[in-house]
């Protein structure tokens, strides 16, 4: 259980990283509730630099209750001004002690990885993930697709 303030800090850290703007109480209020409606549980670790916050860094695990072999890393982020100092990989190994006793059934734990992020690759492969599956996203102009479909023949 992770109190309304720490939930408010983590969601802003996350938001604000990826360039969004954070959500109201409601909207987070309203997540929780749709994560405990569809049957899946989340496990998150954060850091405070001292007592009351704020939340610097967090990161988090995801899993289904009917599938608890397999479990999720999602998003980890430390503020901007606090990396390089080991806590990504530091809040990382505290998270997966703790799911050893909160979802002691588990037997994988999958992350995705773009190539382009350099922290998350170190961190990952310092921890002993290793490739299992990938994919390319592909992306084309709609002008190109519209100047295709009006080839003549
Ligand atoms: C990725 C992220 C979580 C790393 O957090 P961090 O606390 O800075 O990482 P750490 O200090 O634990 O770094 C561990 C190792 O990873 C590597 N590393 C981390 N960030 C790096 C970077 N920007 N460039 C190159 N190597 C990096 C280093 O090898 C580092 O060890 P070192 O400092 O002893 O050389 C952080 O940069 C971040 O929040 N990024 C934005 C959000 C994001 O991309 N999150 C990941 C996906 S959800």
């Amino acid at each position: 259980m992770v109190d309304v303030a720490v939930q408010r800090d983590v969601h802003t850290l996350r938001t604000t990283a990826s360039g969004r703007v954070p959500a109201g109480e409601a909207v987070l209020q309203h997540h929780d509730d749709t994560l405990k409606g569809t049957g899946r549980r989340r496990l998150t670790t954060f850091a405070e630099p001292g007592l009351g916050g704020p939340v610097v860094a967090f990161t988090e695990l995801f899993w289904l209750n009917g599938q608890l072999k397999i479990m999720v890393q999602h998003g980890t982020v430390v503020h901007p001004e606090h990396r390089r100092q080991a806590l990504g990989r530091w809040i990382k190994v505290a998270n997966l002690y703790a799911a050893r006793w909160v979802n002691p059934a588990a037997r994988w734990v999958r992350a995705g990885n773009t190539d382009d992020n350099i922290g998350r690759l170190a961190i990952n492969r310092a921890l002993g993930f290793l490739p299992y599956d990938t994919h390319s996203d592909w992306e084309i102009d709609v002008q190109a697709v519209r100047a295709y479909l009006a080839r003549p023949g």
